[in-house]
This record gives structure tokens, sequence and C-alpha cells, in this order.
């Protein structure tokens, strides 16, 4: 009987510790408010074809370099967490498959649905993206070009891409991402249709 009390107490007490640790962290996060994306036709008035498709790509930029995507994005072994990209906790690396080493895989806490009362994303293919497409810490520039060397890309010329961006599940998770994550800026079908305006204006790259 004691003892069976005594376990209760243990346990309520480490649950009040980890939900604590759990919103102080929330707290300290600065807080990305949805942002807004400007729709593709707007940028039409800008006549040098050039000048327009950088601009198409700096405000496409607001969603490639979000944490929402660069935290899965990362150029180290290790993923990132939270709005403030702080290292993943506990510590996990990519894996030969981007989906985790043999004994901590991604799947053992990452589901194949948000699981929302324990804060944990989920999509059937949660993993890491491989090395070569990493955007942590890269200028826009840098992932700009980055987008068009297919042999950085998996193999994916820009028709690709332009796909990959408005249907790969990964991407799309990330107007989705559960609660208490803020989404990527826009909607996706504003991202794509950015992304697309860049591409048919000649894909130019803001400098590195
Ligand atoms: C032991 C459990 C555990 C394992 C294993 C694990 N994760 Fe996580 N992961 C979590 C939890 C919990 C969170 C939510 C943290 C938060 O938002 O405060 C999380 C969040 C993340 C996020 C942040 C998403 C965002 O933008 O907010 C990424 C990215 C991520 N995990 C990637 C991975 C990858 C890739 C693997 C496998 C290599 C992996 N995780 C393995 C527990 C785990
Ligand atoms: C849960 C992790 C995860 C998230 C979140 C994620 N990605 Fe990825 N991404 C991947 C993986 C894994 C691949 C490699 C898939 C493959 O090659 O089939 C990838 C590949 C890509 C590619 C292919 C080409 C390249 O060079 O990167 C693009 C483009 C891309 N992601 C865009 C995005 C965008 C935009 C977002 C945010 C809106 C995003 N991703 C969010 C994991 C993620």
């Amino acid at each position: 009987m004691r003892g069976s009390f005594l376990w209760v107490a243990l346990c309520v007490g480490a649950a009040g510790a980890l939900a604590m640790l759990v919103l102080y962290d929330r707290e300290i996060s600065p807080a990305f408010s949805q942002e807004a994306l400007r729709p593709a036709n707007s940028f039409a008035r800008i006549t040098d074809v050039r000048t327009r498709s950088i601009a198409l790509f700096v405000e496409a930029g607001k969603v490639l370099q979000h944490p929402r995507c660069v935290n899965c994005h990362p150029s180290t072994e290790r993923p990132r967490q939270t709005d403030s990209r702080r290292l993943h906790l506990p510590l996990v690396v990519r894996g030969a498959d981007g989906h985790g080493a043999p004994g901590m895989r991604c799947t053992t806490c990452h589901h194949s649905d948000n699981f929302d009362s324990a804060g944990i994303p989920g999509n059937e293919h949660w993993g890491l993206a491989p090395q070569s497409m990493a955007w942590e810490g890269r200028s826009l520039g840098q992932i700009c070009e980055q987008l068009k060397d297919p042999a950085r890309t998996g193999n994916r010329d820009l028709a690709a891409i332009l796909k990959h961006v408005v249907t790969d599940s990964l991407v799309l998770w990330a107007w989705s991402p559960g609660r208490g994550r803020n989404p990527a800026p826009g909607t996706n079908a504003q991202f794509g249709e950015l992304l697309r305006g860049w591409a048919e204006s000649g894909a130019h790259c803001p400098t590195p």
C-alpha cells in the first residue's frame, strides 16, 4: 500500500517537472506569429525580368528559411527543434538513411501524424533531408543556387522541384505542424506560385 502510494507520488512529481520544462521552453522561444506572403501576381509590375525573378525568390525565401523547413534541412548530423532552432533533444542523428541511428530511429517518437497531446510532430516519412540538401546557415543566394543543381537535389530538375514543393507530405506538414508550433508563412499554394513565377522568369538568384 505504502509502496504504491510512493510510486504514484513519484510519477506525479516527474510529470509535473516535465510539464514545467515544456512550458518554460515554449515561453523562451521567440514567437514567430504567422507571416503573410505577397501573392506572385503582385510582382508583375516589376518590368526588369531579372529583378522580378530575384524578388519572387526572396519572397519564397520567407518559407525556405523558416524554422519549419530548416529544422529538417540542417547542415550538421542533428535536427533542430522549435522556432528558436535549438539542437534536437534528446540527441539524435541523421543516420545512414536519414531516419536515425539503428538504436534511435525517428519513428521511436515521431509517428504517422502529429501527436498533439504530447507535442510531437509526425508524418509517415519523418526524417532528415540529406546533407547535400542542407539549408541551415546558408544564405538565400546559396540555397537558390543549390536548388538549381541536380547533383545536390537528388537529381531533381526545376520542374521536379516545383512539383515537390506543392505535393510532398513533409513540405505540406509545415503548414499543419500541430498544436503549439507556428506554421510556415502564407499558404502552400502561394509558396508554390512564387517559385513557379521565379522559374518562369529565368530562375535568377540573389547574390550569395
Ligand atoms: C526520443 C524521442 C525522439 C526521437 C527518437 C526523435 N525525436 Fe524529433 N522530436 C521529439 C519531440 C518530443 C519533439 C518536439 C519538441 C518541441 O517542439 O518542443 C521533436 C521535434 C522534432 C523536430 C522539430 C520540428 C519543428 O520544426 O518544430 C524535428 C525536425 C525532429 N524532431 C526531427 C527528428 C528526426 C529527423 C529524428 C530521427 C533522426 C527524430 N526527430 C527523433 C522527440 C524525438
Ligand atoms: C520532417 C522533415 C522535413 C521537413 C519539415 C521539410 N523537409 Fe524538405 N526534405 C526532407 C527530406 C527527407 C528530403 C529528401 C527527400 C527525397 O529526396 O526524396 C527533403 C527534400 C526537399 C527538397 C528537395 C530538393 C532539395 O535540394 O532540397 C525540397 C525542395 C524541400 N525538401 C523543400 C522543403 C520545404 C520548402 C520545407 C518547408 C516548407 C521542407 N522541405 C520541410 C525533409 C523535410
